[in-house]
């Protein structure tokens, strides 16, 4: 697991020691590049920074945890797919294995153990994700035509959705307050939260050929339009016989959280870690901050936000 301190080299261990670091529930967090990172997930950021070659056509789902990562992995799976001639007895890969197990991790799953994975089993373009910051993930990507797709969520229901997140990694329920004033005080896992955002919400303005931000909120109210504008910021648009065939609305029921939560791999199927991968579908659903927050915390996270985001054109 990340939190744990196994799979350490030397070098890690003594870069470590010098950088700030913090202990929640799980273990020691360590500040890298203004991130915080458990240290084995710390050691994969490391070996994705000395090994990552990309390539021109490379696709990187980027998110905070519990932002809407399952669905934008799935969502971008089912685009591609659709353009290989498959007949239609083949499985389709979602209905086979959970969108994490077909778009890993970069820092948490393929780099964690070694700066050199072996990648020959993805297929042109090769879809990975992370949750590091883009002035991180940008790093080896400088000077790339890699796409990036951001997905950013309201941070109250991203409390929420790691607060039940971390219950089903503990196997018990936690207190919210612990996570609520981690968050706030911006030193949880991947935080600042606010500072993961702006970091993307910048590397789109700069370059929005590169990085596409888009927002859980606005993917549950326009499904439509928000996977077209990812299908043509992908370089996979609709065509017209496409969306006269209904294709845009057949995506979206493969990949919808009921859809995906029914079939058998993501109700009985477990990841590396052990985690059951239905831990990965709840409720889906915006606003649900306010059957688990009260109005003072609330007001704490808005008052946060709302400075931190101010002069940034990201509206809050
Ligand atoms: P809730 O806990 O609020 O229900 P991530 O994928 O980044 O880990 O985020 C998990 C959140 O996305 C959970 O939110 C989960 O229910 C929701 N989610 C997972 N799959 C989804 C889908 N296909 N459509 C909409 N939301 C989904």
């Amino acid at each position: 697991p990340q939190f744990r301190e196994d799979n350490l080299s030397e070098e890690t261990k003594t870069l470590i020691s010098s950088l700030p670091s913090y202990k929640d529930s799980l273990g020691n967090l360590y500040n890298y590049r203004e991130c915080w990172y458990y240290p084995n997930t710390l050691q994969g950021v490391l070996n994705f920074e000395r090994g990552f070659e990309p390539q021109k056509t490379d696709i990187i789902l980027a998110s905070y945890p519990k932002s809407g990562t399952t669905w934008l992995k799935a969502l971008t799976i089912a685009l591609f797919e659709r353009l290989k001639n498959r007949s239609s007895d083949d499985l389709h890969p979602l209905q086979s294995h959970n969108p994490h197990g077909i778009v890993p991790v970069l820092e948490i799953g393929l780099y964690l153990k070694t700066s050199t994975p072996d990648l020959t089993r993805f297929s042109t373009p090769r879809v990975f994700s992370t949750h590091m910051p883009f002035h991180t993930l940008q790093l080896p990507l400088k000077d790339t035509p890699c796409k990036i797709v951001y997905v950013c969520r309201n941070v109250k229901d991203v409390l929420v959705s790691l607060w039940y997140f971390k219950c089903v990694q503990l196997q018990k329920k936690v207190d919210m307050e612990p996570l609520f004033e981690s968050l706030c005080e911006g030193v949880g896992s991947c935080g600042p939260i606010w500072e993961h955002v702006l970091s993307y919400w910048r590397g789109c303005l700069e370059d929005p050929k590169q990085v596409l931000f888009m927002r859980y909120e606005e993917m549950k109210s326009e499904p439509c339009a928000q996977v077209k504008r990812l299908a043509e910021f992908l370089g996979c648009p609709f065509t017209e016989e496409e969306e006269e065939e209904g294709s845009v609305d057949k995506i979206l029921e493969l990949c919808s959280l009921r859809n995906l939560s029914g079939l058998e791999i993501n109700k009985s199927g477990k990841n590396l870690n052990n985690l059951p991968y239905s831990a990965f579908f709840r409720k889906g659903e915006v606003g649900d901050f306010k059957n688990h927050l009260t109005p003072e915390m609330e007001n704490k996270i808005d008052m946060i936000i709302q400075e931190k985001y101010k002069g940034s054109g990201l509206k809050f």
